[in-house]
């Protein structure tokens, strides 16, 4: 159901025989002597439009013969399935009128240069790898609350304007509110946290902000995050979950967007593989290995990309790498009961070089260690008072884990950089369009 005057491409085949109108942006026109065939998207699907000279008064065919890139149109005809069509149907052009024109259309299908496509993202978008990758990105995300819902969770929508420090004081976007300085979210984990005891299994998604001064193919300084929070749970029940949420994104979009993928030239032999349960690796032995392969890593340091790169090569599947030293990671995760120096948590670093995807851990739930912890980092205490109450009042054991939306899909269709996984990215260096 279009809900207009216009049928959808999609729908075309039902349409066989009919005179039909669609709506659409011309992506190609190719003349040849006395016909003429016009691509037209309308986002749903491609349709070639046969302008035929013989069929058409003189007005119609010189419209037909001179439409440009990206102009929209509206197109009546008669619909004919033809097998070497895109989508299998054609159209018989009857009628055409330009809705919009689009002179000079500025993305051309030839290679152009990042930045000068980023300048454009808001015209990019239309192109074909472009529509691939957000296609996925729309079905992962999808996926994320079906898989979500059907495990019993409960969405909770945090705020974005916060007063307290979520992750880490060094990335923080501030603005001021009313003579206050507010923050821009970096994680709604303490609120899922707070909503865990109200139905047990929560989960919040959105975006979120990191001040991140990298120019990485992994960053983002806002990018989208699903966060479950599960109570009663330990770390390594968080791992079981992870492996399973992620091996179902995996699958749904293998099954759902084979079209897109192909056309994305992916790989998709590894990720037919994806299945739990995932490899695991301390992050003692994680240094270990790095040690061998000539690392500078010293235990003790948070890992970096390169290093990642290595763990992550040792197998084709997700890699777990657990229990990192508390310095390397931030205040609320729980100490290690059987090693003090390290607490209970996990990254989750994906295959082919496209880093952490997840960042997880089990809750500190001790109201005195928390607050320890809140005082070694030099937190503003008073801002976590709410937070500590959560210990106070009826504590428990808990975990939840924040799954990067634009680095799993980055990883899922094999693109190499973050910025396009994301309709509008913004990064470092840029806030338009
Ligand atoms: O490891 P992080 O910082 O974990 C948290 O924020 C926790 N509060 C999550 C939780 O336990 N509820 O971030 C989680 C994930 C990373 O693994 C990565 O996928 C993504 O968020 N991420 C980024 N993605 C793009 N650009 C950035 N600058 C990112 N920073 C983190
Ligand atoms: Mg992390």
């Amino acid at each position: 159901m279009s809900g207009s005057e216009y049928t959808e491409v999609r729908d075309l085949a039902n349409h066989a025989g009919a005179e039909v109108t669609v709506g659409g942006w011309v992506e190609t026109l190719r003349v040849h002597g006395k016909v003429a065939f016009a691509v037209v998207r309308d986002g749903t699907g491609l349709v070639q439009c046969v302008v035929a000279r013989k069929d058409l008064d003189d007005a119609t065919w010189e419209l037909g013969t001179t439409l440009t890139q990206e102009c929209s149109v509206s197109v009546t005809g008669e619909v004919k399935p033809d097998a070497r069509a895109p989508g299998g149907q054609e159209l018989l052009v009857r009628s055409l009128r330009v809705i919009g024109k689009s002179e000079d259309y500025p993305v051309q299908p030839k290679e152009h240069g990042v930045e000068f496509l980023m300048d454009h993202r808001h015209l990019w978008l239309r192109s074909t790898p472009q529509r691939a990758v957000l296609r996925v990105r729309s079905e992962v995300l999808q996926a994320i609350h079906d898989y979500l819902y059907r495990e019993g969770f409960t969405r909770i929508d945090t705020p974005i304007l916060t007063g307290s420090i979520g992750e880490s004081a060094g990335t923080l976007f501030s603005t001021d509110y009313f003579g206050e300085t507010a923050y821009l979210a970096q994680t709604g984990q303490l609120y899922v946290e707070a909503a865990c005891p109200a139905f047990r299994k929560v989960y919040c998604f959105g975006p979120t902000f990191r001040a991140e001064k990298s120019k990485t193919r992994r960053h983002l300084t806002e990018f989208w995050m699903v966060e479950p929070e599960v109570a009663f749970a330990d770390s390594e029940a968080n791992m079981r979950l992870q492996e399973d949420f992620v091996s179902y994104l995996v699958e749904r979009a293998l099954d759902r967007c084979a079209q897109e993928l192909e056309l994305l030239e992916r790989d998709t032999s590894t990720l037919e593989r994806v299945r739990p349960p995932f490899p695991r690796l301390s992050y003692s032995d994680a240094v270990a290995v790095l040690q061998e392969r000539d690392s500078t890593i010293e235990w003790g340091k948070d890992l970096g990309g390169a290093d990642e790169t290595i763990l992550a090569g040792l197998h084709d599947l997700p890699l777990f790498v657990h229990d990192y030293p508390k310095e390397a990671k931030a205040f609320y995760m729980k100490e290690n009961p059987s090693d003090s120096r390290t607490v209970l948590c996990n990254d989750l670093l994906a295959p082919e070089g496209y880093g952490e995807i997840i960042g997880g851990s089990q809750r500190e739930d001790d109201a005195d260690r928390l607050l320890a912890r809140i005082r070694e980092e030099e937190l503003p205490e008073a801002a976590y008072e709410w937070y500590l109450d959560l210990r106070r009042y009826g504590t428990f054991p808990h975990s939840g884990f924040g799954m990067g939306v634009e680095r799993t899909v980055a990883w899922i269709t094999g693109r190499p950089h973050v910025r396009e996984l994301i309709p509008f990215p913004r990064l470092m260096n840029r806030l338009t369009p």
